[in-house]
């Protein structure tokens, strides 16, 4: 059983999201925001954003699978659930959990960038900028991480730690000892 070492406990996330909050509330002042959710990994963060938000916005959600069940990407990006007539002549924030090789939000923005909406930027979570392939800098991010495996608060193994209500790095257990 592989065991999970703390990494960003439950209170620094929370209070990270609250200046991330102010700050994109007023960016975003008096323009029609919508946050576009990337699931699943981002479903915790962006409820948690939406909800520490001070301004209107909406909600929408984008579904994109990089990862087959393990650690290791695929390179292959496939996205469903998303209805693009929802963003027409919205400001969309993509809402990440974390940026790793950039494949999945590179392609992402670019489809979104394609349709009729007003802007569209990236807010994520977690950045591991060592990990980087294609060049993205989130527009907003909550912490930059060295380069774990790290799971919970929506990021998954093989679908399993999203509740944790904290990150934390995935150790896998050492088969020689
Ligand atoms: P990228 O396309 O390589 O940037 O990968 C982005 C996606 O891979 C994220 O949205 C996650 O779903 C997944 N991912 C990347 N790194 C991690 C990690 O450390 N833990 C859990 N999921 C990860
Ligand atoms: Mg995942």
């Amino acid at each position: 059983m592989p065991t999970v070492t703390p990494l960003i406990d439950a209170t620094t996330i929370a209070a990270r999201i609250g200046v991330l909050a102010g700050v994109i509330g007023r960016a975003y002042a008096d323009r029609p925001l919508t946050l576009l959710c990337c699931l699943k990994g981002g479903y915790l963060f962006t409820a948690d954003l939406s909800r520490a938000l001070p301004i209107p916005h909406r909600v929408a959600f984008v579904r994109a699978a990089s990862y087959g069940d393990g650690t290791v990407s695929s390179g292959n990006v496939r996205f469903d659930c998303l209805d693009p007539a929802e963003l027409d002549g919205r400001d969309v924030l993509l809402v990440e959990d974390i940026i790793d090789t950039g494949r999945t939000a590179a392609v992402l923005m670019k489809t979104i960038a394609s349709l009729p909406v007003r802007s569209v930027r990236l807010c994520a979570l977690l950045d591991k900028p060592g990990r980087r392939e294609v060049a993205v800098i989130p527009d907003y991010l909550g912490f930059s991480i060295d380069d774990h495996f790290v799971v919970g608060y929506g990021l998954d193994y093989a679908e399993a730690y999203r509740n944790l209500p904290y990150i934390g790095v995935l150790v896998q257990d050492d088969p020689a000892t």
